[in-house]
């Protein structure tokens, strides 16, 4: 999907080059841009970080990450012509004036740079700022940027503002790594081009929706950035509320990227307020203890290392989020996420409504309703629940449960699930802003997602505890069965 106003860029340019993201995730995405052919022969990768290395440093620790965490896809050739593209600077990022070694080192060549703040978003202006002073933001470049996108919605528009000092919005890719996620791209599929989805999509057919997203993990050393954030700024703020609003959104007229950016924008818009007087009706706050995962004994969260033992961060939430619009009024879409839950799986389950009437009530008394099941990760795949008639001559219909599954590994053999970073960093470099969020849709977020936490202050609750290695605190199941209704497990 390359814009034809957006010629490719050929120069990537990682600012904080050597942290966690960029050896995780980002050099080994590249890296399988050039496994499949998409880099062209031209392109350089730039690192930059604060830390006095070599060259020869640098790219040894980039292939010390590539053996680390790609290990089953290197192939030799591949590797060396990747390696040979990397060129490092080292940068004091605050320095406005030091910029200028960076202008150096950068190609002279007009074709578009890609600059990609991998570093914490208080330094994001300071970047720009450094950037423009050296004359280094041309019209075709384009900056990549990670959330979290501020703490708050005040303090993301500091931010953006000072980020849009120097860059156009049309320059600017605020990165969402669920939007390059497979299934969920899918969703787009499953829902616009399957005409048995076009009219029962809405509050007609649909009685309510679950969307998970269960870790295993724990907060893996990032306590100090962790604790201020917590699970709604981490997870629900960005990821879950992108979901539901593909999920949830109006067909848009194309997939051009402003096209598609409305409609989510109007799904979060639409989202009623939780306030100080439904709060506890409607969210639960938890916070893993103690527990155990795999037969293992884990800490709880206040007992991680370098943990504050009085900290009340969450690190679950549950939602009964409600669409304040025609299509959706009265249809619950109950979200839930946590860390440290029994196992890493991500699922978004649509109810639709049972029969009206039972016509097969001898044999099956109480006719369970369709499920769709879209399974984000890991086993990706959708799956339909149906009923279905068991073969035999008896008079009476026996009729049973049964499911349509298309598990992305089945259908599609051989077929490696595509990393999201490798996706987004394709589309970046291309010019495609489709899958990168707008500035309005995360004011929007900040703005329902701000209402909770300040709710919660308000309410001056400690999160719930659970243990590690469980489905969160009980009052997230009292949460659904309130409505007489329960999570799918
Ligand atoms: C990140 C969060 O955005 O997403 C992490 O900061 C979280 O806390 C991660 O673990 C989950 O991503 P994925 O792709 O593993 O589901």
């Amino acid at each position: 999907m390359n814009n034809i106003d957006c010629p490719a860029a050929s120069e990537i340019v990682i600012f904080g080059a050597l942290g966690d993201l960029s050896r995780r995730k980002l050099l080994p995405s590249l890296y399988q841009l050039e496994l499949a052919g998409l880099l062209t022969d031209d392109t350089r990768i730039v690192g930059v970080a604060r830390n006095d290395i070599t060259l020869e440093q640098f790219a040894q620790q980039i292939n010390d990450g590539l053996n680390e965490f790609i290990p089953e896809t290197l192939d030799t050739d591949a590797v060396t012509k990747f390696l040979a593209r990397l060129v490092y600077q080292q940068l004091d990022f605050k320095n406005i004036t030091a910029y200028s070694e960076l202008a150096t080192t950068l190609a002279s060549e007009k074709t578009p740079r890609v600059y990609y703040f991998s570093t914490p978003p208080a330094i994001y202006g300071d970047i720009s700022e450094g950037l423009k002073s050296a004359k280094l933001i041309r019209d075709n470049d384009r900056v990549v940027m990670e959330k979290p996108i501020g703490h708050c919605l005040e303090s993301s528009k500091v931010i953006n503002d000072q980020v849009s000092q120097y860059f156009n919005e049309n320059q600017i890719y605020r990165i969402d790594h669920y939007l390059g996620k497979e299934t969920v791209l899918n969703l787009l599929v499953l829902r616009f081009a399957n005409s048995l989805f076009t009219n029962n999509w809405d509050r007609n057919s649909i009685d309510h929706v679950q969307i998970t997203v269960a870790e295993s993990v724990g907060i893996e050393g990032r306590w100090g950035f962790y604790d201020e954030a917590g699970q709604m700024r981490d997870m629900v703020q960005n990821h879950l509320l992108q979901i539901l609003s593909l999920l949830a959104m109006e067909p848009p007229a194309d997939l051009s990227a402003d096209s598609v950016r409305d409609e989510k924008l109007k799904v979060i818009k639409a989202l009623k307020p939780i306030t100080r007087q439904n709060v506890k009706e409607k969210t639960v706050r938890g916070q893993y203890a103690d527990g155990y995962l795999n037969g293992l004994a884990v800490p709880g969260y206040s007992n991680e290392e370098g943990a504050n033992a009085n900290s009340g961060t969450e690190t679950f939430v549950a939602i009964k989020a409600e669409i304040d619009n025609w299509r959706w009024a009265g249809v619950p879409f109950y979200l839930r996420t946590g860390k440290r839950m029994p196992k890493k799986h991500s699922e978004i389950v649509v109810h639709f409504k049972q029969q009206p009437h039972n016509i097969f009530s001898e044999s099956y008394a109480d006719l369970p309703s369709n499920k769709l099941t879209i399974r984000l990760q890991p086993d990706e795949g959708v799956e339909l629940e149906m009923m279905n008639k068991i073969p035999g001559i008896a008079s009476q219909m026996q009729i049973h449960e049964n499911k349509l599954d298309l598990s992305f590994s089945k259908a599609y053999d051989n077929q490696r699930v595509v990393d999201a970073y490798e996706r987004l960093l394709l589309e970046v470099i291309n010019g495609n802003q489709s899958l990168f969020v707008r500035r309005d849709e995360v004011e929007a977020a900040w703005q329902w997602a701000d209402g909770i936490i300040a709710a919660w202050q308000s309410t001056n609750e400690a999160p719930k505890p659970y243990a590690a290695g469980s489905w969160g605190p009980v009052s997230s199941i009292s949460l659904i069965a309130r409505d007489d209704r329960q999570w799918v497990e």
